[in-house]
């Protein structure tokens, strides 16, 4: 088994073009991770996720948990067999989702304690239990236990937040078990204040990560302030371990975040807008179930791969959204992926090449001139 490692193959400006080493393959980065929150990447079987190139997926600590549970994860074989993806897989630790999704959450130095969105049943998250059941999980990467600082956070509401999840940090590194070709990522926070990040960044750095996530970003604060919050961020992390940005984009966020120095990202947005007819191209977002399109004998995509862009009209993806066939939202989705791991493949090959100022420049363009 090799070591959880990251190999830097090639850089272009800021910009990065790498490699990580896992338990279960590599990912190839600038990588996009489709999110498959309960244990499936939504209305997509595993083969057709990896058909788009995906190598990685992500899995959700506070899901799995409540249902079907860890325990039962781990009896089945792990999250990998029980899913059927034999690739890499990263978890997050749950804090994330408990704010998101959880009802009477109640927070202490200690933890977080909540109810099931499902049923109202009690549960704890520490970062004692979320290492532990992300060992359950067989996460190939596993996420430290954090709190994702609310938007707007004054200066004050910020640092104390982000000092908790540094506490929580070091007590996540603690509880790791370390196993060959399994890391652990830290995740800096510190909302959009410059000092806040740099000292997170160096709270992470002492304690020892294998990979550093940047949390508490695409909660509000716009592009602007997000690529800002990079430009001081990604400068402090380490050149030999690899940046995730965690739940982010839109694709020009991810081209964006890419020429600052960041090699991984997850997103519902691929999944999510597939499922409520938007598509993803590069002359931007189309709405499938808008009536121009009902007409329409062309592809959704000029030259996409996928199959709802090969064998399919327009005018049948229309049809398909209006009379609510579940085929309209699995061809969405698989759509999206793929636009998203066609994006990160380009990318890849514009760093290698030296050119992604110019891709960049181009992507740009394509989207600011619509769907036509
Ligand atoms: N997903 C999006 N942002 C965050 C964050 O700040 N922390 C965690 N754990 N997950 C996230
Ligand atoms: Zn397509």
């Amino acid at each position: 088994m090799t070591d959880f490692k990251f190999d830097l193959l090639a850089t272009d400006g800021q910009a990065r073009l790498g490699r990580v080493h896992t338990a279960h393959g590599v990912i190839d980065t600038p990588a996009f991770m489709p999110v498959g929150t309960a244990g499936t990447v939504k209305a997509m079987l595993p083969g057709s996720v990896a058909a788009t190139g995906a190598q990685i997926v992500l899995g959700n600590t506070y899901h799995l948990m409540l249902r079907p549970g860890a325990d039962r994860v781990e009896r089945l074989g792990g999250l990998h067999q029980f899913m059927n993806w034999p690739g890499p897989i990263l978890t997050d630790s749950g804090g994330f989702q408990v704010m998101s999704l959880a009802k009477l959450r109640k927070m202490d130095a200690d933890g977080v304690t909540f109810q099931s969105h499902h049923d109202g049943s009690k549960h704890r998250l520490t970062p004692e239990n979320s290492m532990e059941i992300q060992r359950q999980l067989d996460a190939d990467i596993t996420m430290a236990f954090d709190e994702c600082t609310p938007f707007p956070a004054t200066p004050q509401q910020a640092a104390e937040s982000m000092r908790l999840s540094m506490r929580w940090a070091a007590r996540s590194k603690a509880a790791f078990t370390p196993r060959p070709g399994y890391g652990l990522f830290g995740i800096v926070q510190g909302g959009i204040y410059p000092d806040l990040r740099a000292e997170s960044a160096k709270a992470l750095l002492e304690i020892g990560f294998d990979g550093y996530a940047i949390g508490g970003l695409a909660v509000g604060e716009g592009q602007e302030a997000m690529f800002a919050t990079l430009d001081v961020t990604t400068p402090l992390l380490p050149e030999d371990k690899p940046r995730y940005l965690m739940g982010v984009g839109r694709p020009s966020d991810i081209i964006g975040a890419v020429m600052r120095g960041v090699d991984m990202f997850d997103c519902v947005m691929p999944t999510r807008s597939g499922r409520t007819a938007q598509a993803f191209t590069k002359r931007g977002t189309v709405n499938l179930r808008n009536a121009r399109h009902q007409d329409d004998p062309r592809p959704l995509e000029e030259g996409c791969a996928c199959p709802a862009c090969r064998d399919h009209s327009r005018a049948y993806l229309h049809h398909l959204i209006r009379s609510e066939e579940i085929l309209g939202p699995m061809l969405l989705t698989w759509h999206n992926i793929q636009a998203y791991q066609d994006l990160t493949r380009s990318l890849r090959a514009a760093i290698a090449e030296g050119r992604v100022e110019a891709f960049a420049a181009r992507a740009a363009e394509l989207e600011a001139q619509g769907d036509i």
